[in-house]
């Protein structure tokens, strides 16, 4: 064959790549600002799992909206209808939005800007933390599954445990320390909030979820989406559902994070000054599958200025107590659906499969 033949799979050393790019420690960020005008290879998805339609292209009529729920009002007659719009969210989404949920947007706006200016600072600053293991309980990281995934995806992540045992606060960028420890205060303070009204919904005790621990262990992400030159190739998070009992995520105007809904998807649109909830297949799992833990996934961002969202991540705190449908889900008529098994198998299956859509929920099913 002539020499001039097109490079073929024999030339391309993707492991290679990938390890170069792992070694820069600067990101996809660090790919944009080098001025490259096409992805790298090991970020194209195969068609299969690359999202088809554009968040735009559909007429706004033609979509159920993720529900918009006020919680104005909450300890007044009113909070009776909030339980039931949380609820009807759960079962049919597994998805809603929160306004007037007590978190001032000046604290909204402080925390998105501190992890923007995180992921924006000069290199050095967060090459001291970009690492694999989160053993300090602080990671900046693009792609956490990079080495496992069959395509990696256009974004990076700033991690920080905020509990049980949160991370040692010198440890946290001094450019976000501050803004990380005031939005763990308003966190903790509305999760619990919604842990009473999701386990009213189910008919439960009030304070069914706080009391198994399901506060305690937070895990906050603050994902970054740089400008990508070729959206349609990529992705920014591929579709996956959360493993833990619910997240909270804040994300900023520009869109691009969808839900699987029926065979199509959703787009959750920026509403000002809302959070984003969702359940997480733990909670599916507790609620003997009352309430959905949906797989939901992020367009790679074609815009020029990067976007930023910042998730919360509640899990009980007791890693090797027993999880599985709660007694009070069970009856003769709704046998239990799963099996039990303890958070750290959970975790561990979740972090070994890396993010593959609802394997999670399914591998426990009876
Ligand atoms: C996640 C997630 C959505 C987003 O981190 O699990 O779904 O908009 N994030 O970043
Ligand atoms: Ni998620």
């Amino acid at each position: 064959m002539a020499a001039t033949t097109v490079i073929g799979e024999h030339d391309y050393d993707r492991a290679q790549e990938i390890k170069d790019f792992d070694n820069t420690k600067l990101g996809v960020k660090g790919l944009v600002d080098s001025g490259l005008t096409s992805i790298p290879r090991f970020f194209i998805h195969p068609p299969e799992t690359l999202p088809d339609v554009r968040p735009d292209t559909k007429p706004d009529s033609q979509q159920t909206p993720i529900p918009t729920i006020d919680l104005a009002g909450l300890h007044t007659h009113h909070r009776s209808s909030i339980v039931d719009q949380i609820n009807h969210a759960c079962r049919k989404f597994g998805f809603f939005q929160v306004i007037n949920h007590g978190i001032p947007s000046a604290a909204l706006d402080r925390t998105i800007s501190a992890i923007k200016a995180f992921h924006e600072q000069p290199a050095e600053d967060k090459t001291r933390v970009y690492r694999r293991e989160i053993v300090t309980g602080v990671r900046y990281i693009s792609n956490f599954d990079l080495y496992s995934s069959k395509a990696a995806s256009w974004r990076d992540t700033l991690t920080i445990r905020l509990g049980p045992t949160p991370a040692n606060p010198l440890e946290v960028p001094e450019i976000c320390r501050d803004a990380a420890a005031e939005w763990d205060q308003e966190i903790q303070r509305l999760g619990g909030v919604l842990m009473e009204l999701v386990s009213e919904g189910l008919g439960l005790n009030a304070w069914r979820l706080r009391k198994m621990t399901c506060l305690e262990a937070r895990v906050m992400v603050g994902n970054y989406y740089p400008y990508c030159p070729q959206p349609d190739l990529t992705v920014g998070i591929a579709s996956h559902s959360d493993p833990g009992v619910l997240t909270v995520l804040l994300q900023d105007q520009t869109g691009g994070l969808q839900v699987k809904y029926g065979e199509g998807w959703l787009d959750v649109k920026p509403v000002p000054g809302a959070l984003v909830i969702n359940v997480g297949d733990l909670l599916q799992i507790m609620s003997n599958g009352e309430y959905k833990s949906v797989d939901h996934r992020v367009l790679a961002n074609p815009k020029r200025e990067a976007r930023v969202a910042i998730a919360v991540f509640f899990n009980p705190s007791n890693t090797e107590d027993t999880y599985g449908p709660l007694s009070e889900m069970v009856s003769p008529e709704k046998p239990a659906l799963y099996q039990q098994f303890t958070l750290s198998e959970l975790m561990q299956r979740f972090f070994n499969k890396g993010l593959d859509g609802k394997a999670l929920v399914n591998h426990f099913r009876l």
